[in-house]
């Protein structure tokens, strides 16, 4: 998604803006620009590509005005409107070229704003909704920015987050946001605006979070916050737990080889001071709700997109079987569409890492329309999922900058895992059974670490496959979802068209698919189903199906009739997930690596992806 960055204070404005860029590069973008204002005069510099050609593009220049300044703003676009050009980069400027703006989000009424615009002569050069925005604002001027700023959102329908100044008011930003993220960082005599915390860290850890329909201004004199009506509004500053160097790559290959070795320590930090022994419970402080709320829970929704709907799955699974509780998981597009049927006593958890996917925070505020309680499981402290649902357990695993999410997902399960033993011990479930299961989950670390030594066994198998083109995982129970998670992770590092499939199901057509080159992952672990599972292994192999044979430690004996294998800890059906889907994370990353592909940064993908 795009990423967005203003810079007010005595700095250099050009090297601050570019280097926020480049801290925001993972969350995937096609072009990137910056402009600067310095004696008057916007100078604006943008290129489509990496962050580094725009850096050379401002090291080259010879504007020394552009280079010293100490205003401005900067962003990188993943292109929804127009091709990933100069033209359509972003900070578009209006046709005066006194008005510069950037911005993250969709204009959904851009085409009826253009052409009232060009009843009164205004031309637009780029395909883009945002230069429209721009030009309207430019319009809306009279004598007073934010002003001219509040009147032209008003005007607008869509998602925006925006970063905007002028040659007429030099001493001023002026920022706003409507669904897509906007941090302010307050710095010592400096001010850094950004749509992530990554940009704001380096400079300063205190920060203000716009909310939808929030403008700030920036000038000299500090920030001051309103709303589109200029009532005043109050936003208090937060301290980001983010670490600089945590955002950075250390000694690994890719951020996603580094998050996956940091899943023992991250579920460490997911699950600390959270399980209850003594009790049997989990302890979920953000779960607001009294042991009577919860009591009156009678269905749980799940919504999510991607990962976070397959980490979904796994908990629907523990919700049924632990808490005896009817759950449901929906991909969040859908269920924000469909008029889904919601009742008072249903809980919707919206799962979200970013917690500023667009579909997820729109079945958020769906299930809050209808009368849900609902509740976030999200990784980004402040982010706009976790504040609108207002109750929810974060992840604290750190930053993930892979956008192949992997250290989220394990520390989704553990999270749900944890409230389904809250929820279940609140109905049938004994303190001894929830003992017993607290007991596992604190085990997970261990369990994932044993995995992560299996890495030089499992790259071996991975660099035998990584010529397929094709390649299905199968999996039932607890498993299911972990198939669908393993086919997602080969699918989006190494462009290899994986599909994740219940074991049963595989002969009700997709078994027509099979040939020697077609590898079939079977997660054959220690779980109920698994002598079903392994004759639909065997159905494969009889088909020339090369079959990778995922299997618990101590049954490695059911892998000697198949092509390879790759050995988990065994543990229950529910613990099963976290450390299997590890061993499918270190698979996926090896024959991607093998491969040569950009694993931090795949082709097309975002990290967080903020339009519909
Ligand atoms: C995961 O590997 C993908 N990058 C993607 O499916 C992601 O899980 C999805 O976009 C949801 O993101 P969120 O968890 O930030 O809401």
């Amino acid at each position: 998604m795009c990423g967005i960055v203003g810079y007010f204070g005595k700095r250099n404005a050009a090297e601050i803006l570019v280097d926020g860029l480049r801290r925001m590069e993972y969350r995937g973008y096609d072009s990137s620009g910056i402009a600067c204002l310095k004696d008057g005069v916007i100078r604006v510099v943008k290129t489509p590509g990496k962050i580094k050609l725009l850096r050379d593009k401002v090291d080259a220049s010879s504007d020394e005005a552009l280079r010293t300044a100490t205003v401005g703003i900067g962003h990188t676009r993943w292109a929804t409107h127009g091709a990933p050009n100069e033209i359509n980069a972003h900070p578009h400027t209006d046709s005066s070229g006194r008005f510069v703006m950037v911005h993250n989000g969709i204009i959904e009424n851009y085409r009826e704003i253009k052409n009232g615009l060009a009843q009164h002569g205004i031309a637009c050069v780029s395909e883009t909704d945002s230069e429209v925005l721009a030009q309207l604002i430019a319009y809306c001027y009279k004598d007073n920015l934010e002003k001219a700023v509040s009147e032209a959102l008003q005007k607008v329908k869509g998602t925006y987050g925006i970063v905007v100044m002028t040659d007429h008011e030099p001493g001023k930003l002026v920022t706003a946001r409507c669904g897509s993220p906007i941090v302010i960082g307050l710095g010592k005599d400096e001010t850094i605006i950004a749509s992530d915390a990554a940009a704001i860290i380096p400079h300063t850890r205190d920060a203000m979070y716009l909310e939808d329909y929030d403008m700030a201004v920036v000038t000299a004199d500090g920030v001051r916050m309103f709303d589109l009506q200029h009532s005043p509004v109050n936003r208090e500053v937060t301290a980001m737990d983010w670490d600089a160097d945590a955002a950075e790559k250390g000694d690994f290959a890719h951020f996603m080889l580094k998050e996956m070795f940091e899943q023992p320590d991250a579920i460490r930090n997911a699950i600390r001071g959270r399980l209850d022994f003594e009790m049997g419970t989990a302890i979920l402080s953000g779960l607001d709700f009294s042991p009577r709320d919860a009591a009156q829970i009678s269905r749980v929704l799940i919504v999510g997109c991607g990962t976070s709907m397959n980490a979904g799955m796994v908990g629907e699974y523990a919700f049924e079987e632990m808490a005896d509780l009817p759950a449901e998981v929906e991909q969040a597009a859908e269920f924000r569409y469909r008029n889904p049927i919601i009742t008072p006593h249903d809980l919707v958890v919206a799962i979200s890492q970013s917690g500023e996917t667009a579909d997820t925070l729109a079945a958020v505020r769906e299930g809050k329309h209808k009368g849900a309680v609902v509740a976030g499981i999200c990784n980004v402290v402040g982010s706009t999922i976790a504040r609108e649902t207002g109750r929810g357990v974060y992840l604290h695993a750190g930053p993930e900058i892979g956008v192949a999410s992997t250290k989220a997902f394990t520390c989704q399960v553990a999270v749900m895992l944890m409230m389904a033993v809250k929820l279940a011990r609140g109905r049938r479930m004994t303190r001894h059974h929830g003992q017993e299961i607290c007991r596992w989950i604190e085990r997970l670390p261990e369990l994932v670490e044993q995995v992560l030594e299996q890495n030089d066994a499992i790259k071996a198998v991975a660099e035998k496959y990584a010529g397929t083109e094709n390649a299905f995982f199968i999996g039932r129970g607890y498993l299911f979802p972990v198939a669908m998670e393993g086919a997602l992770k080969l699918k989006e590092i190494s462009y290899i068209h994986a599909e994740g499939y219940h074991a049963a199901e595989l002969k009700h057509g997709p078994i027509a698919l099979l040939q020697e080159n077609t590898p079939i992952v079977a997660l054959l672990n220690n779980i109920p189903g698994k002598e079903k599972t392994i004759g639909n292994a065997e159905e494969c192999k009889a088909r020339s199906a090369p079959v990778i044979a995922v299997v618990s430690e101590g049954d490695e004996g059911i892998a000697a009739e198949f092509d390879d294998m790759i050995v988990v800890p065994d543990c229950p059906p529910c613990i099963a997930p976290i450390p299997t889907t590890v061993a499918l994370q270190l698979l996926a990353y090896h024959i991607a690596a093998a491969r040569g592909c950009e694993i931090d940064q795949p082709r097309n993908l975002a990290k967080s992806v903020t339009v519909e």
